[in-house]
């Protein structure tokens, strides 16, 4: 089937009408889900700021975005630098969703044998940079009247799994940020998403995992027929961020039909 944004170019849809159009902040938006998260917002007629750090990535997908009819802005943007950070909240302008996607694993080592230095990585770039993010783009979600932050978290937020250790970890704390930020918004028109996807065939997940070596990385998926693609998880993240403002999904966990649970893969 023919994406909406084919569609589109051919005259056959048109963006949902907005009256003002809508923003949505995008990171990670260089690669995998965050990538295809980008494209698929724009489809549905956001104007999207794709942030990143290898700004040629972005750069490129900002053209093809705007190529294919939508609106996109690239905006370099490492996401465990704080003063890059406010920086980037003072020059944005309106947001109204923010899609908190940059992050992944280092390492898959077991606790004993874990890296210190890969568990700080990983603390740095998916709960701090969270943080970091939510705290500086908060004044403009609230600015809106009607805002929603996303946090991406990972269904190793709810459960761990041998040599999974620090990501397990700092994905939990992802999702605690999420679930207390949800009690301190309340009464306020800003809602918390949490999307936590199993397994995903995403570009580099597996590869930042394995620090590049591709044989480990697609042992990751081997036998496994059907892994979600990053179109998978940025369907169901489109999904949850245009139910109605009052509709606030909690938490949705989506996995491929193989994966009963983080450890029970079924390989052909
Ligand atoms: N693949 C899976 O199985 C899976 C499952 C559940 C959850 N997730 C989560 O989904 C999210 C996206 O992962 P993916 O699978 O799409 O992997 P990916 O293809 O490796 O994408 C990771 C993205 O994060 C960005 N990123 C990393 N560090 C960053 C930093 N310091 N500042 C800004 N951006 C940074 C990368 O961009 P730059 O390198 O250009 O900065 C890249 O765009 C992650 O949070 C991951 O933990 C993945």
């Amino acid at each position: 089937m023919r994406s909406i944004g084919d569609r589109r170019q051919r005259g056959e849809v048109r963006a949902p009408a907005m009256t003002e159009q809508k923003v949505a902040v995008v990171t990670g938006a260089s690669s995998g889900i965050g990538a295809a998260t980008a494209r698929r917002l724009a489809d549905e007629g956001f104007e999207v700021v794709l942030t990143a750090r290898r700004t040629e990535r972005i750069e490129a997908l900002a053209k093809e975005i705007e190529g294919r009819g939508g609106t996109a802005r690239a905006v370099t943007l490492d996401v465990t630098d704080r003063a890059a950070v406010d920086a980037f909240a003072a020059g944005v302008g309106r947001v109204d969703v923010l899609v908190n996607n940059a992050g992944g694993a280092v390492g898959a080592e077991t606790v004993e044998h874990g890296d210190p230095a890969d568990w700080r990585a990983m603390y740095e770039v998916n709960v701090l940079g969270v943080l970091h993010v939510t705290q500086a783009l908060l004044p403009a979600l609230r600015a809106t009247g009607d805002g929603t932050v996303l946090v991406l978290s990972s269904t190793a937020a709810l459960a761990a799994y041998e040599g999974g250790g620090g990501y397990v970890a700092a994905k939990h704390a992802a999702h605690t940020i999420a679930a207390t930020l949800r009690l301190e918004l309340c009464g306020e028109p800003i809602r918390v998403i949490e999307i936590a996807p199993g397994m995903v065939k995403s570009e580099g997940f597996a590869i930042t995992r394995f620090r590049g070596d591709e044989e480990k990385a697609a042992a990751v998926y081997a036998g496994v027929a059907e892994p979600l693609t990053s179109e998978d998880v940025a369907d169901t993240v489109a999904w949850a961020v245009t139910r109605p403002s009052h509709v606030n999904i909690d938490l949705l966990v989506v996995r491929p039909r193989a994966q009963a649970a983080n450890h029970k893969v079924h390989r052909g």
